[in-house]
C-alpha cells in the first residue's frame, strides 16, 4: 500500500475530498483492475466512473486488488441518462453498488442534466434520498449550470456538494467558477488535459521548460491553482505518475495568466442539449 500525497478540500458537509483523482472514461474493466492498483500505490485515492463507463466492476476490482482498504478511497459514480427518474435513479444506484461490489459510494452524481426531459429534479430527489439513507457520504451534479442548480435547490432545498465539468484552460467556464465559489460547492474538472493540443500550446511548453516539468503536469497545476480538483485519466504508468507529482511546484500569477488567455479555443458541450444514453 502506497501513501498519498494528495492534499484534500473539504465539502460543505465536512467530508473530505482529494484534489486530484483518476478519470476512468475509455477504461475497459481490464483496464481499470490492471491500472487503479498501479495509481493507487502512487497515491491516487479519488476514482471517477459511470455507470455510462461499463467499467464500475473493474473499478471494483481494481480497489479491491490495490492492498489500500476501501475506506482509503474516495470513489465517484454517476446516474446515466436513461436511469433519469425517482424510481430508477435509486435502482440504477443499487445496481452501481453491485458491480462495484461496494456498501456505499462516496460521491454520486447526476451525469448530465438532460432539461429536454425534464427528470433532473425527480433524479436529484432520489440523489437526496440515497444520501439520508447513509449509502453514499456526498451527493452532487454534473454538467449543470447555475440556472438548473438553481431549480434543484429551489425544489429540494439541498445544493450539490460537486459539480463535475468540461473545464481546462481552453475553456475556463467563468460563470460556472463564480457561481459555484459564491455557493460553497466544489468544482471536477473533466478532460483536464483538453486530450491532446492542449499539452502543445507554447505557453504551456515554456512553463514546462522553465520548471522542468511536463506539459501536462503545468497543466494539472494550472488547475489546482485555480482550486479546481481535475480527473487526468491514463492507463500509462509513466503518466500516471507524473499526472499526480504536481504537488512540489507553483506557477506565478504572470504564468496563469498567459495560460488561461488559451480561454475560448475548446468549446464546451451544451448541458442543455447534450444527451446520453
Ligand atoms: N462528467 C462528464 O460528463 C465527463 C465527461 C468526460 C470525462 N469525464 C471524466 O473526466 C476524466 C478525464 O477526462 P478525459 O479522459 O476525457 O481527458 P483527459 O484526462 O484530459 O485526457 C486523457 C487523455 O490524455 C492522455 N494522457 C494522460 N496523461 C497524459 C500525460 N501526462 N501526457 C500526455 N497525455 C496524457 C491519455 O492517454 P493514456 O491513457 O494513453 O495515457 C488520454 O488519451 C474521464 O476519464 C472521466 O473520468 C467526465
Amino acid at each position: 500500500m502506497g501513501a498519498t500525497n494528495v492534499p484534500i478540500t473539504t465539502l460543505g458537509s465536512g467530508l473530505a475530498m482529494p484534489y486530484l483523482g483518476l478519470g476512468t472514461w475509455t477504461m475497459t474493466d481490464a483496464d481499470a483492475a490492471d491500472t487503479i492498483p498501479v495509481a493507487a500505490g502512487l497515491g491516487y485515492r479519488m476514482i471517477d466512473t459511470a455507470a455510462l463507463y461499463q467499467n464500475e466492476r473493474g473499478v471494483g476490482q481494481g480497489v479491491r486488488g490495490s492492498g489500500t482498504p476501501r475506506e482509503e478511497f474516495f470513489i465517484v459514480s454517476k446516474v446515466r441518462g436513461r436511469d433519469h427518474g425517482y424510481d430508477r435513479t435509486l435502482k440504477a444506484f443499487d445496481e452501481t453498488l453491485d458491480r462495484l461490489d461496494m456498501d456505499y459510494l462516496d460521491l454520486y452524481l447526476i451525469h448530465w442534466p438532460m432539461p429536454g426531459r425534464d427528470l433532473y429534479v425527480e433524479t436529484w430527489k432520489a440523489l437526496v434520498r440515497i444520501l439520508r439513507d447513509g449509502r453514499t457520504k456526498a451527493i452532487g451534479v454534473s454538467n449543470f449550470t447555475p440556472a438548473y442548480i438553481d431549480r434543484i435547490v429551489a425544489e429540494t432545498g439541498v445544493g450539490p456538494a460537486v459539480n463535475q465539468i468540461q473545464l481546462n484552460p481552453r475553456v475556463t467556464q467563468r460563470a460556472s467558477r463564480a457561481y459555484a465559489a459564491e455557493h460553497g460547492i466544489a468544482l471536477q474538472t473533466w478532460r483536464p488535459l483538453g486530450q491532446g493540443d492542449l499539452l502543445a500550446e507554447r505557453v504551456v511548453q515554456d512553463s514546462a521548460q522553465r520548471h522542468g516539468k511536463t506539459p501536462a503536469q503545468i497543466v494539472l497545476r494550472w488547475h489546482l491553482e485555480h482550486g479546481l480538483s481535475p480527473l487526468p485519466k491514463s492507463v500509462r504508468p509513466d503518466r500516471l505518475a507524473a499526472n499526480i507529482d504536481v504537488f512540489d511546484f507553483s506557477l506565478t500569477p504572470a504564468e496563469i495568466d498567459a495560460i488561461s488567455g488559451l480561454d475560448g479555443t475548446e468549446i464546451a458541450d451544451d448541458p442543455a442539449t447534450t444527451e446520453i444514453d
